[in-house]
Formats: C-alpha cells, structure tokens, sequence
C-alpha cells in the first residue's frame, strides 16, 4: 500500500525543489511528476500537454536531476515514489514533518496564485509557520558602528552565493558578536530557522547536534538516527554557534580540541561538503587546522579575519563624551582601532581625566592601564610554552624577523618555531611582512608593548635586588 498520497508526494518534491531551486514547480512540471506517479510514459505526458516527448523527456530529466541534488541521492522516474517515501520515513519520527506539512499544503493551497519566487520570499517573512528563531543568548549590544562592508559582504557570500560555513575570526573584543549581531538581524527573514548558541559552556558535539534538534525537531526526542543534512536540506537554516574558543584546550596549540571534542571536525567538514541549503557560522577567537583546510579546498567555505574598527571607533569615543578631538587618531592609533580596548579606556579617560584625551596620553604608559593589562593576560595565559617563548623574543625584537634569522639568533628548534608561528598567527597574535624572498613575522604592538613593559620591570626588579 502507498505511504503517501500522490499530492502530498508532490508537496513534499517541490518544497524539495523550491529548497534546491529557490523556485517551486511549474504547471508543467507538476503534470510530469503527478503523471509519473499514476504510471504514465513520457508519450502519455506529451500527448496530453502538447510537447513533443523529446521535450517532456527532457524537462522530467531536469526534474529528477533538481531533486536528486536536493536528497542527495539518484531520484528518476521509476522511484521517485520510494525516495519520497524514504526521506518522509527518515523525518517522521520528529514532529518535524507536522509542520512541514502545514507549511507545505500551505504554500500549495498558494500555489499557482503567486509569482513563484516572490511567493517564496514573502512565505519566509510573512508566514509564522515557515521561520523559527532561537536568538535568546544572543547579547545585547546598544550602538553598532560601521563595518558596512563586511556586513554587505557576508549578505552577499551568505545569501546569494550560498556559503554553507562561514568562519568569523579575530582577537578577543574585536566585534566578532556584534557584527553577527547585525547580521543576524539583516538576513534571518531568508531562513526558516534561526539559532544562535554560545559554546562558552564547552557543550560536546552530540549535545549541541541535540540543542539544533531539538529547536529545529520541536521535540525532546534524540535524534541520533536522524542525518542533519536532511534537515539543513529540507529547510534552510541559519546557525550561529559563537565562542567556538571553548572547545580548545589550553596551554597547547592554538585550535587544539580538548579531549572528547575532535568530532566537532566531523561536523563541519560535513556541513561545508555536503548539498544543503542552510548555513553555520562559527565565530572564534582563534583559528584551527580543520577551518583552514576547509577554506582552502571546500568552495562553499570561508573565514572573515575582523581588524580594527578604524576611524570608526570615534563614535565611541564621542559616545563617551570625550574632549580633545585633535588627540583622537593617537589614541585610535595606539589600540589599532580595537572597539572593546577603545571603549574601556574612553570610560577611564572620563572618570579619572575629566574627558581630556591629551592629559591621558601624556601619562606614561597610561595605555596600558589595568583594565587593558586584565585583558591582555587572558589572551597570553592560555599559549602554550614554546609560543610564550617565542612570543617574548619576538617582542624584544625591534624589527620583524623571519623564521631562519630566529633560528640563527635562539636555541629553538626549527619545528617548535614553525609550530609556534602557526600557532600564535591563528590567535591573531603576530603580523606578517612579506618581502625580499622572506616572510617576517612581529608580534602586534599592543601586546608587544606589554610584554616588553613587564619584562624591563622584572629586570628593574632584578637589578634593585
Ligand atoms: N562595530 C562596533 N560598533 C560599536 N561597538 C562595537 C563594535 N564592535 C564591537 N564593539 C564593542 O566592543 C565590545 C566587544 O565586541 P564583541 O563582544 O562583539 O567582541 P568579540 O570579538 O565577540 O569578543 P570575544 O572574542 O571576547 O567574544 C562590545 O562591548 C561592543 O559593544
Ligand atoms: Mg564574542
């Protein structure tokens, strides 16, 4: 006996279709799969419609082709009924495929009154039943400046190029969340489901798969038998998962997982490697090895590296009522632009300088107040021995060196130099100058300043004694 009547089979084909295509079936289209599913010929079909079969031939091709993409595996004439069947199979044990029902008879109910894709875009915007959102962790932040650029580029690589992992990097404060923030706000009506979760909590692979089901299923089942990418497939999904820093250890290289945690790779190489219409955003303060592979041989992958706000950071500035605009770039300078250093130091400068940027400069070494200085040992605490060392010989350094100059210069062996560069690049710790044949790397001024500031106290101290 048939599962499935042949309507709500062709319901299910063209929100598969719509979810490949981004459009839903045309009147033709519709007849060849309905006629297909009674057990008529191509012949049959063109007779009926007035096509050539060559034709109809042709276009029920194209169709098959679509969903084949869209399920991931061979669909053709003869089992397009079984395929159906076994992809509803595989969803029915979540209530999932309840509302998947509403919303598809819905969209049917619909269909053929509508311009195809603007129907699509108005059901994502308008049709409670069609968009889901899990944004309650996402932190509130009161003013957002600039970053247009960025912001128009992920729209652009997210939403029209359909990127399916997206890697945000950069230092701690840099505006990794805020920019999500905006994004998400800018590009969550094209989805159907919208999670965002922080990994601050160090949750393991399975419980964070849990959490997605359980948000995107609406149901406290496991879903262990269930594939992911059925659901990334079926509906387009946007998921965030921030703080991805949590799963490394510390004390080793930078993107080590901590024990228990290197299934996590699994899962992204599966989220950029397989067909899907959803998209996972990883923001993160340091890089690992498997993001890096990805980007560089998966075409549906990329990192954002964020630098500085720039000029930008005024608003900041004047946000915390500053004076002294003419001393602003120096102060903008001296943080390259960083909106979290900018934004505590502004607050210093108006409680104990009365708002005057000037007299705060003039204070040596004023720059590296405590609240900066907490931060700072945060970033460094959690390096690994070599990178410490390399990380405190490189800041002593005047100008950048390249790997043999360090080699020449220290007792460190080659590898645990190239290991410790790798390392502290993918903690945003170290530029790179690249010329003369050489690539040369220095450690970022802020931190430069710092770990030299400490190391001539300790030799003050030292000398004292
Ligand atoms: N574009 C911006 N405009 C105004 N303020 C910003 C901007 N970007 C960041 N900030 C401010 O800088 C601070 C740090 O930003 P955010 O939390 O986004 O950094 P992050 O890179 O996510 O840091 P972490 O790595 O610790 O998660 C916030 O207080 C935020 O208000
Ligand atoms: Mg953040």
């Amino acid at each position: 006996m048939d599962v499935l009547g042949r309507q709500e089979i062709l319901a299910i084909a063209d929100d598969l279709f719509a979810s490949h295509t981004g459009k839903h079936f045309n009147d033709l289209q519709k007849k060849i799969l309905l006629r297909t599913l009674e057990g008529k010929t191509y012949l049959d079909i063109a007779n009926e419609t007035h096509h050539t079969e060559k034709y109809i031939k042709e276009t029920g091709g194209k169709l098959w082709k679509s969903l084949s993409k869209a399920l991931g595996e061979k669909v053709n004439k003869s089992n397009i009924r079984a395929t159906i069947e076994r992809f509803h199979n595989s969803l029915s044990k979540s209530n999932i495929i309840q509302s998947f029902q509403i919303h598809n008879s819905n969209i049917w109910q619909d269909y053929g009154t509508h311009n195809n894709d603007a129907h699509l875009n108005n059901n994502h915007q308008a049709s409670n039943a069609s968009y889901y959102e899990d944004l309650s962790d996402v932190p509130v932040y009161e003013n957002f400046y600039g970053r247009e650029k960025e912001l128009n580029f992920l729209e652009q690589k997210i939403i029209t190029e359909n990127y399916r992992l997206i890697s945000i990097l950069g230092i701690n404060g840099i505006g990794k969340t805020a920019l999500t923030v905006q994004l998400i706000n800018k590009i969550k009506h094209h989805f159907n489901y919208v999670i965002y979760k922080s990994l601050s909590s160090s949750p393991t692979c399975t419980e964070l798969h849990n959490k997605i089901f359980q948000f995107i299923g609406n149901s406290k089942k496991q879903f262990n038998n269930v594939s992911l990418s059925s659901y990334l497939r079926q509906y387009r999904c946007l998921i965030i998962l921030d703080d991805l820093e949590f799963l490394f250890a510390s004390e080793n290289y930078a993107g080590t997982y901590k024990d228990g945690y290197k299934d996590y790779d699994l899962f992204f190489k599966t989220i950029a490697n397989n067909h899907h219409q959803s998209c996972v955003i990883l923001l993160s303060s340091q890089n690992n090895r498997q993001i890096e592979l990805l980007e560089t041989s998966n075409s549906s992958s990329f990192s954002l590296l964020l630098t500085g706000l720039g000029t930008k950071t005024k608003q900041i500035l004047h946000q915390n009522n500053l004076q002294q605009e003419e001393h602003w770039d120096k102060l903008i300078s001296i943080y390259n632009g960083h909106p979290l250093y900018l934004e505590i130091t502004a607050k210093l400068i108006q409680y104990l300088f009365l708002g005057k940027v000037l007299v705060f400069l003039n204070e040596e070494e004023s720059f590296l107040h405590n609240d900066i200085v907490i931060l700072i040992q945060e970033t460094l605490k959690i390096l690994s021995p070599s990178e410490t060392r390399l990380i405190e010989y490189l800041a002593q350094q005047s100008n950048p060196l390249s790997i043999p100059e360090i080699k020449n210069k220290t007792s460190l062996s080659t590898s645990v130099i190239i290991n410790g560069i790798q390392s502290l690049k993918r903690r945003f710790l170290l530029e790179t100058e690249a010329k003369n044949d050489h690539v040369r790397f220095q450690v970022i001024p802020l931190i430069k300043q710092y770990i030299k500031s400490i190391q001539s106290t300790s030799n003050k101290q030292t000398n004292d004694e």
